[in-house]
Formats: structure tokens, sequence, C-alpha cells
């Protein structure tokens, strides 16, 4: 074992034509035994060409992987059997590796047969486990591939549901948001929208329809991270039927109802266990008791449009499911992302944070990719965007999303410079800016050399620049406060922003 590995770490390396030109005819020319100890070559040769461009090539290199699946040698099928997935299974294969799985009296190939097949699966293999429980094979895992090759499934957001009166549907958002989405909720309901408040809880507020309505209509609200709909609970996850509750909250009329509206294509859904690690075994006993009462209803790790979420919580462990909305339309405007990008909602809650102010001159000293600013600009009447950033490549990406959301009548202004040079960009030098909004560099990702001393210029340069009146919305990862008594604190939230909290601020220019 320790040979083939250290064989595959060394071929891994070649090129893929040497592997081709030189490993393969060498394999083939060896002995029964020789080509026995030369098995890694098989698995290197899946891994290198697995993402060849050169289709021509990667043909012939699945031809020459097929035909080991009738080699003499068992361990020489074995290996071919797992490189075929990588290489993209068809029809032959499967047929190949079905015969294996039926006459091969070896445990271990049945085993690896079983698994290529889950993975390659199509109408051959659907014939051969369909209804029975002979062969190792999970029949769940062959009908899910099946359904993703046969119609890949996409989330419908304008399809209207008019069953809505008892849903409850969860707006998630990082711990400390509640509160401003919580408002946002209210606001739009205040203009007529179609949600209704029903109650603010830890990292998700819950609302409800109050008329038919489409998934695009949720996204119309800005400042959520993503929506599920609530399905079912599980009383007591340690009793032994917690697995089977489960199930049957997954296999139920409500999801499938769920599913049947809002997807296009195969319902299949991946599931996951919010805040706790590797729950793999828990995963395969509640998918395979959920494929037993509802069929129609395939787990499917890959591409599937929906997750269910079990949040665990002592005493409550609920279920939702989740349409795997993607792109966002809300984020249609954000064609590239500085390394260090703000969380979307992070942005937009900063936003309305900020409140609107009529002829906003808002600027960003921290610009990158612009979404700050954006965000501020989409959320109330703005006239002019100012963005500093020290990098060329951010100010270009800034340029580029900014033009891209179309912000009719709001003018964008940025500069490649350090957020201290006001006195060298004409929108500050007039130090009437009435808004500061910013997602700073905050040490995590990329060293700062002075952190501190960073953010007391900020305060420093914000004081000088901002009207009476204006404000300064930030994210404040340490304890800097502003020696400039012009500025007054009104606003403090512990924010999480993604596995480390920071403080978000705003102060008050006197
Ligand atoms: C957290 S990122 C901002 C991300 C941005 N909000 C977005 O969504 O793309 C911080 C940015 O600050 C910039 N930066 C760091 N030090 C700076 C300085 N002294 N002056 C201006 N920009 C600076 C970095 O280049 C980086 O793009």
């Amino acid at each position: 074992m320790k040979a083939d590995n250290d064989l595959y770490r060394r071929l891994r390396e070649l090129s893929a034509d040497q592997l081709w030109t030189v490993e393969v005819p060498k394999f083939n020319k060896a002995s029964q035994v020789e080509r026995g100890r030369q098995v890694a070559l098989i698995r290197a040769v899946g891994v290198v060409f697995a993402n060849s461009q050169n289709e021509k090539q990667k043909t012939e290199v699945k031809s020459w992987v097929k035909s080991l699946l009738t080699d003499p040698s068992e361990k020489v099928r074995r290996y071919a059997m797992a490189a075929i997935p990588k290489l993209g299974g068809d029809v032959e294969a499967e047929k190949e590796i079905i015969t294996i799985l039926k006459t091969s009296s070896v445990e271990r190939e049945k085993k690896k047969a079983g698994s290529a097949l889950e993975k390659i699966a199509g109408e051959e293999t659907l014939k051969a486990v369909g209804g029975t429980n002979a062969l190792p094979i999970s029949e769940q895992k062959v009908r899910a591939n099946v359904a993703r090759k046969e119609s890949p499934a996409k989330i419908r957001m304008d399809a209207v549901l008019d069953r809505y009166d008892t849903l409850r549907i969860s707006l998630r958002c990082r711990r400390g948001l509640e509160a401003i989405l919580a408002e946002e909720v209210k606001e739009a309901e205040a203009k007529g929208g179609k949600f209704k408040l029903l109650e603010i809880r830890g990292c998700h507020v819950v609302v409800a329809a109050k008329s038919p309505f489409c998934l695009a209509d949720i996204y119309q609200l800005r400042c959520f991270d993503t929506v599920g709909f609530y399905i079912g609970r599980v009383r007591d996850p340690q009793s032994p039927d917690a697995v089977n509750e489960l199930a049957k909250v997954i296999a139920s009329p409500l999801t499938e109802r769920l599913m049947e509206h809002f997807t296009e294509g195969s319902w299949r859904y991946r599931l996951a266990f919010s805040g706790s690690d590797n729950q793999d075994a828990v995963v395969e006993k509640v998918t395979q008791a959920a494929f037993k009462i509802n069929p129609k209803i395939l787990n499917d790790a890959r591409e599937a449009p929906w997750s269910l979420d079990v949040f665990l919580a002592p005493g409550a462990t609920i279920a939702e499911i989740r349409p795997r909305v993607s792109p966002d339309p809300r984020l249609a405007y954000r064609l590239k992302a500085v390394n260090a990008a703000s969380h979307p909602p992070i942005a937009a809650c900063m936003a309305r944070l900020a409140g609107t102010d009529d002829q906003e001159m808002v600027w960003d000293p921290f610009c990158g990719s612009g979404l700050e600013l954006i965000e501020m600009a989409m959320h109330a009447k703005v006239k002019c965007v100012v963005g500093t950033d020290l990098s060329d490549s951010a100010i270009a990406m800034m340029k580029g999303n900014f033009a891209a959301a179309k912000l009719d009548g709001v003018r964008g202004a940025f500069y490649t410079s350090d957020f201290r040079n006001v006195d060298l960009i004409p929108e500050l030098k007039k130090r009437n800016v009435s808004l500061i909004i910013s997602n700073p560099p905050l040490g995590r990702r990329v060293r700062v050399p002075n952190l501190e001393g960073l953010f007391e210029d900020l305060f420093r340069v914000a004081g000088a620049v901002l009207r009476p009146g204006g404000r300064l919305i930030f994210v404040n990862p340490g304890r800097v406060e502003p020696k400039d008594k012009s500025l007054r604190r009104v606003y403090r939230q512990i924010v999480d922003l993604g596995g480390y909290d920071c403080k978000m601020e705003m102060y008050l220019k006197m």
C-alpha cells in the first residue's frame, strides 16, 4: 500500500503527455506481476486527465482505462473502476462495472464497483438496481445521479406560491444583524410588501407571507443572507427515534410541495447539520429512511438545488429547506471582487444603518470592489460616491462594478490612494462628506503593520472631512475610540464577521 502511494505521488508529478506516451506503454508491455506493482499509474492517469482540455487524448485515455475493466487482475480492475468516474462514465463502462458487481466473488471489488456506479450511474444501473436490494449499491444515489444528468435542476425564482398561509419563512443573517434585518422587513411591509415579521431569533428572523409570493419577492430584501422554509422539528435529537422523525420531516408533503413548486427539474437536496462536525453516518441513515418514505425526493450532495438545513439547538432541533439560489440576483452588479470583499448582506445592513439623507455625498476610504458604496447608492438618495483604495486593481473592480450597477444620477469618483491623502482628492478637499461607510482592513487575511494607528487616522480624517450631521459607519475590530470630541458614538453592535466578532459602529459629526 505504501509502495503504491509513493509511486502514485511520483507519477502525479509527471505531465499528461509523459504519462500517456511513456508510462502507459511501459505498463502495457509489463508482465502481469509487474502490472500489479504499477497500478498506481491508473490512479495517477485518472487524476491527471480528469481536468484535461485535450478531448481527443482524454477519449483515448478513457478507452484504455475501460479496457482494464476486463483485466485478469482483480487489483487492476479495481483501480480502473476508481479512475472511471474521474474521466467520466459512459454506458460501456457502466455495463462492464455492473457485470463485475454481479459476478465478482471478491468483496472489496464488489464494494469498489458499487461506489463507482453510484458516481456514474445511468439508465443501465437503474435497470440493474431498480426495486431490488440484490446489489450492494444505494438505489437513491443511482436515482439522484440519473436525475442530475437527465434534468439538471434550477430554482424557479418567479413561480408564484398560492398556498402560503401556514408557511414560516426564515431569513438567515449573521449574528448581530437581526434587528437591522427585522427593520428592513417592517419597512417593506409598511410600503405594501408581501411579508410580515413574526419574530426575531438568533441569526434569523421569521416572516410570514401575506399574499401569494415568489422567491424573487423575497430577494427584494437585501439584508438577509439566505432564505429557508421551516418544515418541521425533532423534539428529542438524542432519542432512538430521532432519525426516523427527521426522515419523516424531510419526506413530508410540505417539503414535496415546496420543492415541486420552486424547482425546475429533479427534486434533490443536500443534508447539512449546521454547527456540527462530521455527521456522515447520521446523514446516510436519515437520507435512506427519508427515501423509503418518499422516493421522489432525493438526497444528492452534488449540484443539488436545495439544502436541507438542520439546526441543532438544545431542546429545539429544527429543519428548513433552503433554495440554493446562485447566482444571487441581488449581486448582479458584482462582476469582480477583491479577496477581502465584504459579506454582501453586511454591506446592505450598514447602508440601512446609515438611513437616508437627501443628496448624500458618500465616501468609502477602503472601497475595495465597492459593495458598501453600491449598496448605499441603491438604498438612499445619493448624489456622489467617492472610493479610495491603495490597490489599483481594487479601484478597477470598483469602477467595473459601479458601472454594472447602473446607478442613474449617481456620480462616481474613484482614486488609487491612501485614505489619508484627502487633500489630494477634489471631492474630499471640500470637507463636505455626509457619510463615510466602510469595511476597513481588519488585519485578519492581510497583515496591517499598525492597525491601531490606521483606526486612529480614520477617526482623525473622518472628523476633518465630515460635514456637521455627517455619519461615520464602519466595522471596528479593536478598541480604538476617536480623540476628536466632535465625533459622538450613536450605535454599536457586535457582529459576527464570519467566525470572529467585530463592532459595527456609527458616529455622528457634531
Ligand atoms: C476589507 S477590504 C474592503 C472590501 C470592500 N468593502 C469590498 O467589498 O470589496 C479593505 C481594503 O482596504 C484597502 N486598504 C488597505 N489599507 C489602505 C489604506 N491605507 N488606504 C486605502 N485603502 C487601503 C485594501 O486594499 C482593501 O481593498
